[in-house]
């Protein structure tokens, strides 16, 4: 597709719309959005207002799996018309991973999750113990590859299917709230795969989340989603500053977002750019607390 600056344009979506057979209202409406490749695209938005129907329509699940569907406008995929190529030809550059890892489990050690898709493909053995090492250490999992992916744990489960995901080497992964059924530490563990995919292995990542502090670590845009419509693009800095905008739609920023703009409506001198992580936040509150301790100490010092 198109270069559009440095960057290659991978998917174009050009004013879609979308309805499910037999419903009245439109689903998605007037969607457009540009994905250039190494982009990390997160898409927030509440329960119900049509993002994993929009990561069907990128793979092209929509409208191939689907009789008696409507569409409007049009969804570019690595410089194929969704509507007018099959779905085997899509997945080759898009891999899809979704919220329940078990639903995705096609055999009964780790290993072969992995090297399924490969022999699939005919690789030639020396090629597919390669790539099985290769992606084992980008997710994690080369301490469990003989185990069952029944028995190991929810964030294991969910970074093999990552895992047989990449092993195809995919120019796109979209992964559709990944971490909706982990706790902290899981979670914390897929963001770091996945960030280590986008950034070292340079391959682009369209990520849907209710969670705005995940969004927040990786995404160079994050698309806001109300019903069906979006409402916002940008650079989180661009956008999470507007709080009114997340209250509307039902989405909480960042606790320390959130600290961030209620210290600057106090009045309190900060960093110009908004924390979007703890990390930030820390650093600048650091010096500040330093420098009211100073100020303190000096008062007390005159009396
Ligand atoms: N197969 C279907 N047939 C008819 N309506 C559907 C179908 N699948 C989803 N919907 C409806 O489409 C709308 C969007 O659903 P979708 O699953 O895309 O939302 P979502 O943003 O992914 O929600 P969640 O955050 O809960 O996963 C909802 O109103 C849902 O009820
Ligand atoms: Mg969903």
């Amino acid at each position: 597709m198109s270069k559009e600056g440095e960057k290659e344009l991978l998917i174009r979506v050009e004013n879609f719309g979308f309805k499910y057979p037999g419903t009245r209202d439109w689903v998605l409406q007037d969607i457009n959005l540009d994905v250039h490749r190494g982009d990390f695209v997160s898409i927030l938005g509440e329960s119900g207002c049509g993002k994993s129907t929009l990561c069907r329509a990128l793979v092209g699940l929509i409208p191939h799996s689907l009789k008696y569907c409507e569409l409007k406008g049009k969804i570019h995929v690595c410089d194929m018309l969704t509507e007018e190529t099959p779905i085997t030809t899509i997945s080759k550059k898009v891999g899809m991973v979704f919220q329940d890892p078990e639903a995705q489990f096609m055999s009964l050690k780790v290993e072969d999750e992995i090297v399924f898709g490969l022999e699939n493909r005919g690789l030639p053995e020396e090629e597919i113990t390669r790539i099985l090492n290769e992606v084992s250490e980008t997710v994690g999992i080369g301490g469990i590859l003989e185990k069952s992916p029944f028995e190991i744990s929810g964030g294991e489960k969910q970074r093999v299917v990552i895992g047989s995901v990449l092993a195809l080497k995919p120019e796109i992964i979209i992964l559709d709230e990944p971490t909706s059924e982990l706790d902290p530490i899981g979670r914390k563990e897929i963001l770091a795969s996945i960030g280590k995919i986008n950034q070292e292995l340079g391959i682009t990542i369209i990520y849907v989340t209710h969670e705005t502090e995940e969004a927040a670590y990786l995404s160079n845009k994050v698309a806001l989603m109300d019903q069906g419509r979006f409402i916002r693009q940008g650079h989180p800095l661009e956008v999470f500053p507007d709080q009114e905008l997340f209250k509307n739609i039902g989405i909480r920023l960042p606790q320390v977002t959130e600290l961030y703009l209620e210290l600057q409506k106090r009045g309190l001198q900060l960093n110009d750019i908004p924390y979007l992580t703890l990390e930030e936040a820390e650093e600048d509150l650091a010096d500040i607390i330093d420098s009211k301790l100073r100020e303190v100490n000096s008062n007390e010092q005159l009396y």
